[in-house]
């Protein structure tokens, strides 16, 4: 596209001319040239979070006020607009917390949610009432399927009940959001009335959920831009997106909807929220910071999103997926031998967001059996082992013998292989182990360690035979580590056959990895635990003043 083609720019919709047909434009693909031509300057969006709302919707991540509080603190610290923190009426306990956010927060406006229903919006209200500005955001379904079926009533029924409501509720606030429940599968020009009616009726924001996930970015898009061209009133309040993600198009549709107009977006952290989630803040935030073409801007500080997201994570007990966008474990490291090359080249060239602009330290190259040496050699020399040409070559042939077994080439790896691995030895060892465990039994178990050459044997009883083998070790090495992670996996089917055990530990802070694989599970628990006990033991020994903190019991 050039922009001669270009005639005319209206809230983000560009209309084209070509071969003499007058169309409009949309997407998020815009000439690169068309801040010049229509001379739109970075335009701020109103980023609306409702991780407290409509995240806090999805089963088990159910959060206490004193949580909900942490959590708005930091969306604060992040730079959100607006903080959708409940909906008052459905619990004691979300009313509360309402009340308590508002105390606690200053600076976004704080929003609650109501049904079109008096009784709510009285409840929302008084919620409100700390709030430095609060916001009541009431609503109905609009589509077919909420006016007959969920809501047994009729089209002219429904902009009545709407209009009602937002009359309401601005008797208790001036700012008054109004939500069409599944506008995306209601018709356009219904939708425009509805629109109109409720602006008329006071509404300052008009959100337009995709309440079923169901848009394509064009036809969410297109909805936008319809109401931006048919709704005389629109210019009286501001249109929200409102998308949902059952078709992995949350975040399309969302930029969709603010490139046709819309100036707020209605956002989660990690794209927590009903069934496969809401659209995710980070996403916007950086799509609209990495396209600088689009001329957006919002009042995010991209800096705090990795720390929001792992609050919001640790205190939903919802774990991050690995390769999710801008967040996840995987999304600034590299495995592939030619991607980390480029990587240590030059970070743009497989990075289009610096891991810093989030609030990541750096990337990660994650080595394996696909890395080539500059990348062996990179991780090497950044912890302090700097090699010639001759020894590099030599330890990248037994590093690519090691990652053919192994999945991951940790530093531990590294260290035996560059030779420094006799002082790395695992100083505690299984010599003998008994458990008895059974249906009408206390479980116990007997261990012999052997220590540096010392033999030390302890008994415990526990809840389970695991329990029990380790408060025996834990009697043997009375080192304090949190057990934060144990899991059993059977490496090929069968039950004759190998299980693996993998513990995870933290001590000091520190997280600390054991592994053991052996027929007998139980075993394999002992070894993954005293591997991983070994390592701290051996870390500590390095400290003279920690000295205590390893002492093994020799009594
Ligand atoms: O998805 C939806 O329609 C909603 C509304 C209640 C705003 O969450
Ligand atoms: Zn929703």
């Amino acid at each position: 596209m050039t922009h001669d083609f270009i005639h005319h720019f209206y809230l983000g919709v560009v209309e084209s001319k070509k071969n003499g047909f007058s169309y409009v434009i949309k997407g998020i693909f815009l000439p690169a040239d068309y801040k010049l031509k229509n001379n739109v300057m970075n335009e701020r969006i109103i980023i609306f979070d409702t991780t407290l709302r409509d995240g806090e919707q999805v089963p088990g991540c159910q959060l206490n006020t004193i949580e909900k509080i942490e959590v708005a603190k930091q969306l604060e610290k992040l730079g959100v607009d607006v903080i959708e923190a409940g909906f008052p009426v459905s619990s004691p306990g979300d009313f509360n917390s309402v009340v308590e956010i508002s105390k606690a927060v200053i600076n976004p406006t704080i929003c609650g949610l109501t049904r079109a229903v008096k009784k709510d919006i009285e409840v929302a209200a008084d919620a409100l009432k700390f709030a430095k500005r609060g916001r009541i955001h009431t609503g109905i379904g609009t589509s077919p399927y909420h006016i007959y079926q969920k809501l047994n009533s009729n089209p002219e029924e429904i902009i009545k009940r709407a209009v009602e409501a937002v009359k309401y509720a601005k008797r208790f606030v001036e700012d008054v959001e109004f939500y069409a429940e599944d506008a995306g599968r209601t018709d356009n020009e219904y939708l425009a009335y509805v629109v109109e009616a409720v602006i008329s009726a006071g509404a300052t924001v008009v959100n337009i959920p995709d309440t079923t996930g169901y848009c394509l970015p064009s036809v969410y898009g297109e909805k936008i831009a319809y109401l931006v061209n048919n709704v005389p009133n629109i210019d009286k309040a501001v249109i929200s997106t409102h998308c949902h993600n059952d078709l992995g198009m949350a975040t399309a549709n969302t930029l969709s909807g603010v490139i046709n107009g819309a100036r707020q977006v209605e956002v989660t952290l990690n794209g927590l929220g009903e069934r496969a989630g809401n659209t995710a803040l980070e996403e916007v935030v950086m799509a609209i910071q990495s396209h600088k073409d689009m001329n957006f801007k919002t009042g995010i500080d991209s800096k705090q999103i990795m720390k929001t997201s792992k609050l919001v994570s640790t205190l939903m007990r919802m774990p991050v997926q690995a390769n999710k966008a801008i967040v996840g474990r995987n999304a600034f490291a590299h495995s592939s031998g030619i991607h980390q090359d480029g990587v240590l080249k030059s970070r743009e060239t497989y990075e289009i967001i610096d891991p810093a602009d989030v609030g990541i330290k750096e990337s990660s190259i994650v080595l394996t059996a696909r890395s080539g040496r500059a990348a062996l050699n990179h991780r090497l020399e950044v912890l302090g082992y700097n090699l010639n040409q001759k020894k590099l070559d030599h330890i990248y042939k037994n590093f690519l013998v090691l990652a053919d077994s192994k999945k991951e080439i940790n530093d531990e790896d590294l260290a035996v292989l560059v030779g420094h691995e006799k002082k790395e030895k695992r100083i505690l060892k299984l010599d003998e182990f008994q458990v008895v465990c059974g249906k009408s039994c206390v479980p116990s178990a007997t261990i012999t360690v052997n220590y540096n050459g010392k033999i030390i044997t302890e008994s415990s009883t526990g809840v389970g035979p695991v329990d029990a083998a380790y408060s025996a070790i834990n009697k043997i090495v009375p080192v304090e580590v949190i057990l934060e992670e144990y899991l059993v996996q059977a490496i090929t089917r069968g039950s004759d056959e190998i299980g693996k055990v993998h513990v995870q530990i933290s001590y000091n802070d520190i997280t600390y990895h054991g592994f053991g694989a052996n027929i007998d599970i139980l075993t394999a628990s002992v070894w993954a635990y005293l591997d991983a006990l070994s390592k701290v033991v051996q870390q500590y020994k390095k400290t003279p003043e920690k000295k205590q903190a390893y002492e093994v019991n020799t009594h």
